[in-house]
């Protein structure tokens, strides 16, 4: 193993092994007043992926290289490959082996915009509050829940919208509420160790994200005009905004600057050609899908050791195909192996009509590459 090596692939937890990670080069320093740490674990995403770990590798020894060059480099891993290769899990590894905390997740579509990564304002539901306020202090109006439940220890300043609040109401009516960053908005914020952030399918998005997102994570900061805009009033410099894991955070100047880096895995079915910027400011990893050793790890971290041998004859009709460029998708295999458990342990002819209809190959829209 090399020791360089700060992700290893090995699946055992160990926090401390991130601390190692040197100093960034000069070209990714960013300078983001470090908030205090304290991120939430790795939720049930992450051990619903990820299974029991195994204790082989699930990654080959390129793609361990090429995953920790990110980390060291603080660049985007773009990972490209077949359904099933393993792609939007490997966030999940990184995560749960460094420490790195809950995983945010960006799934993007064909109308995700860059805005939607990195915060929502509810200008209308402000409005509303402002409102209800208002009715209350002049004593016409139904009182708002939140103001019935107590909530009053934020510690925003007052925001004036709509003329003079009465105390409390002003309180109710801080901007901070209303703004919650999205995850790549989250992943920016500036932590002590770096988050993990996957932006999933960015390959179903619309022409311009790929470049929208790439000056974003080249400046490692981004702006939020409606906290600039009043940052000059008083004790508005510093507002407390919702981020995606529903903690308040402080963002000074309307500005979320990152510290340490995060780690960004953006994930491709291949369907489309990236723009040449993008691929030259990431690292670009292709997955390939699980076979051989690769297969058996997955396998037993899915069912447990030695579950590679005991479903010997269904890996082996998964990977069958193969030669004929037909297309299995891993979690076929999964699916089969579980059900056959139950429906058919004894039963082997049962067992392989079970395994043959899970385990059809996806028509053939999907050629290999
Ligand atoms: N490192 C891993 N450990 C355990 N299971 C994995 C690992 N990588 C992939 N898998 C399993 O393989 C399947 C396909 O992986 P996935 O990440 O969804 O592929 P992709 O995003 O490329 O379509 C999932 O069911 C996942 O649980
Ligand atoms: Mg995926």
């Amino acid at each position: 193993m090399d020791s360089w090596l700060i992700y290893r692939g090995q699946g055992e937890p160990d926090p401390e092994r991130i601390g190692r990670l040197p100093d960034p080069p000069r070209w990714r320093r960013f300078s983001g007043d470090p908030l205090p740490d304290a991120v939430p674990p790795v939720d049930h995403s992450t051990e619903r992926r990820l299974g029991e770990r195994a204790p082989l590798p699930i990654q080959d020894d390129e793609s361990l290289q090429l995953i920790n060059a990110a980390l060291y480099l603080r660049r985007p891993l773009l990972v490209t490959g077949e359904p099933g290769s393993g792609k939007s899990t490997l966030a999940h590894a990184v995560a749960h082996e460094l420490g790195l905390g809950r995983v945010l997740q960006w799934p993007v579509v064909s109308r995700s915009e860059l805005r939607d990564g990195l915060y929502a304002y509810d200008a209308i539901g402000r409005l509303q509050d402002a409102q209800l306020s208002r009715e209350r202090a002049s004593g016409t109006g139904p009182v708002p829940d939140r103001a019935r439940a107590g909530d009053r220890t934020r510690p925003d300043g007052a925001d004036p919208v709509g003329g003079a609040d009465p105390a409390g109401a002003a309180e109710d009516n801080a901007i901070g509420r209303y703004i919650r960053l999205g995850p790549l908005g989250t992943a920016l914020l500036p932590s002590v160790r770096p988050r993990v952030l996957l932006i999933d399918e960015l390959d179903k998005s619309d022409i311009d994200l790929p470049n929208d997102l790439l000056n974003v994570l080249e400046e490692g900061e981004f702006r939020i005009p409606e906290l600039e805009r009043i940052a000059d009033r008083e004790g508005q410099r510093t507002v407390h905004v919702l981020d995606e894991d529903g903690r308040r955070v402080p963002v000074t100047d309307g500005r979320v600057r990152c510290h340490a880096f995060p780690f960004v895995v953006m994930t491709s079915n291949g369907e489309r050609d990236f723009p040449a910027p993008l691929l030259r400011r990431c690292l670009h990893l292709k997955l390939e899908p699980p076979r051989n050793e690769r297969l058996a790890a997955l396998v037993q971290a899915h069912f447990g050791p030695g579950a590679d041998e005991l479903h010997h004859d269904l890996l082996q009709s998964f990977v069958e195909g193969d030669d004929g460029g037909e297309l299995r998708l891993t979690d076929q295999l999964l699916n089969a192996i579980f059900l056959t458990q139950f429906a058919a342990r004894e039963d082997r002819v049962r067992r392989g009509e079970i395994a043959d209809l899970l385990m059809r190959p996806l028509d053939q829209q999907h050629p290999r590459r």
